[in-house]
């Protein structure tokens, strides 16, 4: 069984070098010793390399929130996936519904997590409806959205790779689906991979869950849901309920 993937999504929330080291020191320090669970933070462009440098304990590794499809030339604003690895960052979270929302499409995504890949980054690759619909038409989007996504990798990454269910509806609150939901859609992500894959590479790609998970639902996901980990968005940021998360999953 791969060790449970914990992913602490800090957006903009956390907004300068003083704070975010604050936050990292108080995480170091209440996280579990003993953790089986492979525990990630992902602070805004500006501060992770420096956050990633400055780091000496070993618990935590690195994400990026996004990263550019091409690591170098003419792209003004962007941020290379290669100044990132060279940094010292692991993970990319990659198609975001925030990112989705301003424009991003599934070939955007494709890019960036080959060219991540291709630098060694792990993309955490987002996907989830942004409603439901009582027939499941919206099953018919969500495979197009995994099938898209992930187009231009290869069944030989699938152990590089995670994808995270996240509802749209379900980011920014305190309310998950029902534990059987995400249950359930977990096994058609896992189905629709082994469509494009074959059933061995399926079940090497890392399943995790994201939206409104804090630290009186994680114990419930693990158990009933089955999630083999989590993104982690507002309650990533405090971290008291940080360290709850991932004990419910040691
Ligand atoms: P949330 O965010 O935990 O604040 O719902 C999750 C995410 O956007 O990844």
């Amino acid at each position: 069984m791969a060790k449970p993937l914990i992913v602490g999504n800090w957006k903009l929330y956390i907004n300068s070098l003083v704070e975010a080291k604050k936050l990292l020191s108080a995480l170091d320090k209440k996280l579990p010793k003993k953790s089986s669970a492979l525990i990630v933070v992902c602070p805004q462009v500006p501060l992770a390399i420096a956050l990633k440098v400055g780091y000496r304990g070993r618990r935590i590794a690195f994400g990026a929130q996004d990263a550019f499809f091409e690591s170098e030339g003419a792209h003004t604003g962007e941020a290379s996936p290669h100044a990132f690895a060279e940094g010292g960052i692991e993970y990319v979270i990659l198609g975001h519904s925030e990112q989705r929302a301003l424009g991003e499409t599934n070939e955007i995504v494709a890019k960036k997590a080959a060219t991540a890949l291709r630098e060694k980054l792990k993309p955490i690759i987002c996907v989830g409806e942004r409603e439901r619909d009582t027939n499941g038409l919206y099953l018919n989007e969500f495979r197009k959205d995994i099938f898209e996504s992930l187009s231009r990798l290869e069944a030989t990454d699938a152990s590089k790779i995670v994808v995270a269910y996240e509802p749209v509806w379900a980011i920014g609150g305190e309310e998950t689906p029902e534990a059987r939901t995400i249950l359930e859609t977990s096994v058609f992500i896992r189905k629709t991979l082994a469509e494009m894959w074959g059933r061995d590479a399926a079940f090497k790609v890392r399943i995790i869950y994201g939206g409104s998970v804090n630290a009186a639902n994680a114990p419930l996901l693990v158990k009933e849901a089955k999630v083999s980990g989590v993104l982690v968005g507002h309650h990533s940021t405090d971290a008291d309920s940080f360290a709850t998360i991932v004990r419910a999953f040691s």
